[in-house]
């Protein structure tokens, strides 16, 4: 039987993948590296050191340990200063209704985010209310596709895995969700969470409503 969720935070809860693209970009440009939006792609659900990698690798440029984690913090600064602009008109469209309708009907709910800016994103929306439980970058050290940071939450919900959805937008999300034994809804494109129990578009369509009726046996 259901009784929890667990959500991803960028991309599925608010869109801050383009202020983590922002920021990637800027700091590319201080490097006279390429950067674009593909590559960004690469980057969703990914922790910040793999982010950083990953585009060095784009560029074949060599960079020594120190001063790879000195760029990343660099692009951190820069990320976390542009969340001063996000607001509570920032949830992705359905996102708070679902929020809401989770509360009113008494499920638990959890963050499952790789982000060690979470708790901050939060605050902007002034999203804090909604969760029971807040597992992000800070909570666990293997980052999805682990399953590590969703066992956290389920487990501080005193759930079992079987006993919880989870919300993901990341290919990598949706292999944690599915490494951990959980169902999972995957929200985007088909090539990217395809493999989710359930597939919505955006949010909008992942509504409470829609889900019970997917998994009416579990409800
Ligand atoms: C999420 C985002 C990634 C981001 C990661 C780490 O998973 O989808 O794009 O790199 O969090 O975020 P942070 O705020 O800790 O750098
Ligand atoms: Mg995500």
């Amino acid at each position: 039987m259901i009784k929890g969720f667990i959500f991803d935070l960028d991309g599925v809860i608010t869109d801050t993948a383009e202020l983590h693209y922002l920021a990637w970009k800027k700091l590319a440009e201080e490097m006279d590296w390429t950067f674009d939006r593909e590559v960004n792609e690469k980057l969703r659900g990914v922790s910040r050191m793999d982010s950083i990698n990953i585009i060095k690798n784009h560029n074949n440029a060599s960079v020594a340990e120190d001063k790879l984690e000195e760029l990343a913090a660099m692009k951190n600064d820069i990320y976390v200063a542009s969340l001063d602009t996000m607001t509570p008109k920032d949830y992705l469209p359905g996102a708070e209704e679902l929020l809401t309708h989770l509360r009113q009907e008494g499920f638990l709910v959890a963050l499952g985010s790789a982000s060690k800016n979470s708790s901050k994103v939060l605050e902007q929306l002034d999203a804090k209310k909604y969760f029971d439980v807040i597992g992000d970058g800070n909570s666990v050290s293997k980052s999805k596709p682990a399953p590590d940071i969703f066992l956290f939450g389920a487990d501080k919900l005193g759930l079992k895995p079987e006993e919880c959805i989870v919300y993901e937008d990341a290919q990598s999300g949706v292999d944690a969700a599915k490494a951990g034994g959980f169902y999972s809804v995957g929200i985007g494109p088909e090539e990217r969470v395809g493999h989710a129990s359930v597939r919505f578009e955006t949010m909008k369509e992942a509504t409470l409503f829609e889900v019970k009726s997917h998994f009416q046996d579990l409800f």
